[in-house]
């Protein structure tokens, strides 16, 4: 598999997928880490003298919803406030191309220059892109001579910019490649995966809500790892599946049968929490209860571990040499219920020179990012869902895959 600095690329419109799918407040980016990360291969485009056609999905466009509320989805998740922004941390002009596909956009890229960057719209906005509709990837191929895969957050998508472009300028005998931040993640989620014995004992934390989303992962996960530490809301179907009580907290009723079985099938090597903060009230009302406790009564819900878990989560976080986290411990968006992922954060932290630790992207991700932990850590994946489908597909995903063995 190629890297872009193998790549030929002077004079050449290189197409490069990147995951620009940052978090916007009106047309205000809340967080343009995902930006920032793809620099290095576009920079490294530009300094060669390709001509850089980027493209990239923003949140979600339903395209069976009705009209009116499809052109709502796209108004609200336009790629313009991205193009700006890149166009301020590249230093140079980012051309912004409003449309997916037609005259606009071919021209576009027949003006551009070396060196020159332009930005097309949100791949979103065309019905064909998540079903990798083989036209839209064929017509999107013919803009480039060459495509480059840094999107990692969106590598577990096959989808028409991430798949069916570079599966058709391959067939076409063209180069494809990873871009640097691709190349970053898979070495770094790589080791996750093909465990050697000095990064034991290797232990994973999971967190998030639904057991069910992580049924794979967990199975995965239990092959590889000495133990996995459980926390969050999907820790209380666990608890309930020891016959525990766990008052109205989030409870994964499908995956109940599952969480018992896995239980027996770990023989102690999963790790639940042995309190938990709880609350009468998720939504920050005056008033409210909140309470640690053991075992959670009726009318109470568990939020976040307490400090008995905290203390027994970091009683074998302290002894791993590898770590992969993924998943709050709590309701961490509010100030009450932050001190177990925080005590996750600095368990890890404590780990930093003695331990290969890393955070699997999405909610713990940006939780290490607010608590100001991120440089403690061997590595911080730019992707939620696609890290975690990483691990569990034994280090395979579609959109890295199709770019060779
Ligand atoms: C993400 O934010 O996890 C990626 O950009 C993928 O987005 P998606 O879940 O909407 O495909």
């Amino acid at each position: 598999m190629l890297t872009v600095n193998q790549l030929d690329v002077k004079g050449k419109r290189v197409i490069v997928r990147v995951d620009f799918n940052v978090p916007l407040k009106g047309s205000e980016i809340r967080d343009d880490n995902r930006i920032q990360a793809a620099l290095p291969t576009i920079k490294e485009l530009v300094g060669k003298g390709a001509r850089v056609i980027l493209m990239s999905h923003l949140g979600k466009v339903k395209h069976k919803e009705a009209p009116e509320v499809v052109e709502e989805q796209k108004k609200k998740n336009n790629m313009a406030p991205v193009a700006e922004r890149l166009s301020q941390l590249l230093g140079q002009e980012v051309f912004f191309v409003p449309v997916t596909r037609g005259e606009q956009l071919e021209q576009a890229v027949a003006n551009l220059k070396d060196g020159e960057v332009l930005l097309m719209q949100n791949t979103r906005y065309e019905k064909g892109e998540e079903k990798n509709d083989p036209e839209l990837g064929a017509y999107w191929a013919k803009l480039g001579d060459a495509f480059v895969m840094d999107a990692f957050g969106s590598a577990h998508r096959a989808h028409a910019s991430t798949f069916g472009i570079p599966n058709t300028l391959k067939a076409e005998g063209k180069q494809v490649a990873m871009g640097y931040l691709v190349e970053k993640e898979v070495a770094n989620l790589t080791r996750c995966v093909a465990v050697k014995d000095e990064d034991r004992p290797y232990v994973a934390i999971l967190g998030g809500l639904k057991v069910t989303d992580k049924i794979q992962v967990i199975d995965t996960l239990l092959k590889k790892c000495d133990y996995i530490i459980i926390g969050g809301a999907m820790s209380y179907t666990f608890k309930k599946a020891q016959g525990e009580e766990i008052g109205s907290s989030f409870l994964d009723e499908g995956a109940l049968e599952y969480a018992k079985n896995c239980l027996k099938e770990a023989q102690g090597r999963i790790i639940l929490p042995v309190d938990s903060i709880a609350t009468d009230s998720f939504e920050p009302v005056e008033g409210r209860k909140i309470e640690t406790l053991d075992s959670i009564p009726a009318g109470l819900e568990g939020v976040d571990i307490g400090p008995k878990s905290a203390v027994l989560f970091k009683s074998y976080i302290e002894k791993a040499k590898m770590v992969f986290w993924n998943g709050p411990m709590g309701v961490f968006e509010q100030e009450e219920f932050q001190a177990g992922t925080k005590a996750v954060c600095e368990a890890i932290r404590d780990l930093k020179g003695k331990a290969f630790t890393v955070c699997g992207g999405g909610d713990s991700a940006a939780a290490v990012k607010q608590f100001g932990y991120k440089e403690d850590f061997s590595h911080v994946s730019t992707g939620g869902g696609a890290s975690l489908e990483m691990i569990q597909n034994d280090g395979h995903l579609p959109g890295i895959d199709v770019l060779g063995d």
